[in-house]
């Protein structure tokens, strides 16, 4: 198994270097989730933690930062959008409290913004959802990519994890580190990437149900109780009235958004409305969502954000036991091959 567990960690050298933590394994920030309780777990169990800035304002920034530094004195990471009017005070933020990596989500991030978080000393990881995006952040000064996969939980991209990764590693894996991402949650498929040449992955739904998280006891049930295809993008019902990708679990409000937008449009053909309002009004409809399900427990009529690897979670686990266990199934994997008899013709 030594053996193995050295394989391993070879593999994952470079994303370990990286992201200075002993496994390269990054808990994607998820908001109203990844607070000072997740990322000092994470952190503290190997892995490497990311704080969800959300639409936090700078001093909430400020203060989720300084009490998880509190919690943890291993390195961890801050997830800001780039959409947030503040995201200059944000990154500012980050640097005056010594931030060691800034990733920036949400859209693509600008030269500029990648140049501030950069002169802060922090490292800054972007995602990439293409190649040619992968190539021109590397051109914009990002240091890591994540890629992610349309498994994915929350906002979402429409290519699959595997075929992002066969379209990206082979050229950038060799330039910087790439973190995969979307879909994982065993250590066999974490190994996979690796040997395909990820640095390292991401995961979210996977640390959902983990006993540090915050997240409502109903919101964790939900995730125990629900299947792989239970975790649906959100539907368009138009194609001149366009809707975020969001991947999440069907539920009441997955169904009413359907009728809502029905509703909205009709008011809009019948002269009632204007294209713009209307299209503001289907955009208001997920406002503070994921909060009513995360924070109160609304997994109804609130948005349960989550990937189709929340069919292989099964229980609530401490965050250390879910790490060992992507480890031990990756080192499994790898010793098994090593043991086998080579094949005879
Ligand atoms: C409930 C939820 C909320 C999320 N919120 C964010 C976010 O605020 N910012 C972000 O960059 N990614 C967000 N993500 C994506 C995760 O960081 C991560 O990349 C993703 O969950 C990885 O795929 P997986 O869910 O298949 O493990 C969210 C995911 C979930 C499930």
């Amino acid at each position: 198994m030594t053996g193995a567990r050295q394989h391993l960690d070879r593999l994952w050298r470079q994303g370990r270097d990286f992201l200075g933590s002993e496994l390269a394994i990054l808990g994607g920030a998820m908001s109203w989730i990844s607070d000072r309780h997740l990322v000092a777990a994470i952190s503290n169990g190997g892995g490497f933690g990311v704080l969800a800035c959300g639409s936090m304002p700078s001093d909430r920034l400020a203060e989720e930062i300084a009490a998880t530094q509190e919690r943890t004195v291993r390195p961890f990471g801050v997830n800001l959008i780039t959409l947030h009017p503040e995201l200059d005070a944000l990154i500012d933020v980050c640097g005056e409290l010594g931030v060691g990596h800034v990733v920036l989500a949400g859209g693509l991030p600008s030269s500029a913004a990648i140049k501030r978080a950069k002169d802060t000393g922090a490292k800054v990881m972007c995602f990439a959802p293409a190649l040619a995006i992968a190539k021109k952040l590397a051109r914009a000064g990002a240091d890591a990519l994540v890629v992610e996969g349309t498994e994915a939980g929350g906002h979402i991209g429409p290519v699959a994890t595997g075929v992002l990764a066969q379209e990206i590693l082979p050229e950038m894996g060799r330039q910087m580190p790439v973190f995969v991402a979307g879909g994982i949650g065993r250590g066999e498929a974490m190994l996979s990437y690796l040997e395909m040449g990820a640095a390292g992955v991401q995961l979210g739904t996977r640390f959902v149900c983990a006993r540090e998280c915050i997240a409502h006891p109903n919101f964790k049930q939900a995730f125990i109780r629900a299947a792989a295809r239970d975790a649906v993008p959100s539907v368009q019902v138009d194609p001149a009235f366009p809707v975020i990708p969001v991947r999440a679990l069907a539920n009441q409000a997955t169904r009413r958004f359907i009728e809502f937008q029905h509703e909205v449009i009709a008011r809009f053909r019948d002269g009632t409305i204007t294209q713009r309002d209307a299209q503001l009004e289907i955009e208001h409809f997920w406002a503070g969502a994921l909060k009513r399900a995360v924070i109160d427990g609304d997994v109804e009529n609130g948005s349960v954000m989550a990937g189709q690897s929340v069919g292989l979670v099964k229980s609530e686990q401490a965050t250390a036991e879910i790490l060992v266990e992507l480890v031990e199934q990756a080192v499994a994997m790898l010793a098994g091959r090593e043991t086998r008899q080579p094949a005879v013709n």
